[in-house]
């Protein structure tokens, strides 16, 4: 697929994409004719996706990136723009979890980490990347979330997604908190940037199997990748500042904030 504004490909970059959920968001959005940056803080690990996904013809290309280290991320602006001109979509998807501990129980170190990475890291590749953004004629901004970040969710220890059917709504305080914070970005954002015609929204996968996890999970990687690359595709005029998750029908779910 072609850029709306030309006969350009549409040109990416997704964070923490040597693996998991992010390496799935790129095959896909590579399969749609996309030029894609896969972010990764390991060169190995990444070296080693960029060569597996550009095996089938894919235009892939490891970018290093370390969403907490600022001057990294300053340099792979730099990069796209050299040899890009332009940013179109940004997902946002490096992210680290925390112990599974209700709040008694929870270090600040472990808040303090799971923000590091999962909101501050969101912050500064977002406002890094804005400038090549906005060169876009179409731009669009995917925070990769969770449902544990739902505060109404939390308020009512219910899990809309069905994912944890049997135990009520999961606490992994700090990991919760950063998701949380990610939905108020999101918002923010989106309305920050709403008269510049850049779509911002907060997805979830759902819950897949990833290192993350242990690999557990009720989507495939794949499904979970479905609503993200919808969101950063979206046409003109689509939807910003809302919450969804990927589901087994491929259709999407709204989710509560
Ligand atoms: N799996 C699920 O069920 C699920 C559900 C809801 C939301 N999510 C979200 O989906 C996103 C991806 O998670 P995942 O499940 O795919 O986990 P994963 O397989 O562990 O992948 C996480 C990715 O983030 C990278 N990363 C971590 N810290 C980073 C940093 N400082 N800079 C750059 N990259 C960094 C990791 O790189 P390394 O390989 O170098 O560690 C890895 O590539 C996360 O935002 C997560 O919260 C996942």
């Amino acid at each position: 697929m072609t850029s709306p504004t030309g006969s350009d490909p549409r040109v990416a970059l997704v964070t923490g994409a040597n693996k998991g959920v992010g390496r799935a968001v790129v095959e896909q959005l590579a399969d749609l004719g996309t030029t894609v940056y896969l972010g990764a803080r390991d060169e190995e690990r990444g070296r080693t996706a960029e060569r597996e996904l550009r095996a089938d013809g894919r235009d892939v290309r490891f970018l290093r990136l370390d969403v907490t280290d600022d001057a990294g991320v300053a340099l792979a602006a730099k990069r796209i723009e050299e040899e890009s001109g332009r940013l179109d979509i940004l997902v946002n998807n490096a992210g680290i979890s925390t112990p599974w501990r209700v709040p008694s129980l929870t270090t600040a170190d472990e808040v303090r980490q799971g923000f590091e990475t999962n909101v501050i890291g969101y912050l500064t590749v977002t406002n890094t990347m804005l400038p090549l953004l906005r060169r876009s004629e179409a731009a669009r901004i995917v925070n990769i979330s969770s449902v544990l970040g739902s505060l109404t969710a939390a308020a009512e220890n219910h899990d809309p997604t069905g994912a944890f059917p049997d135990g009520g709504f999961p606490v992994i305080l700090g990991y919760s908190l950063s998701k949380t914070a990610v939905n108020a970005l999101t918002v923010m954002y989106a309305n920050e940037l709403r008269e510049e015609g850049i779509l911002v929204n907060a997805v979830s996968p759902n819950w897949v199997p990833t290192d993350a996890n242990d690999h557990s999970g009720i989507l495939t990687r794949e499904q979970g990748a479905v609503m993200p690359v919808r969101m950063a595709t979206l046409p003109d005029g689509g939807p910003t500042g809302t919450f969804t998750c990927s589901d087994a029908t491929g259709t999407g779910q709204d989710l509560p904030w």
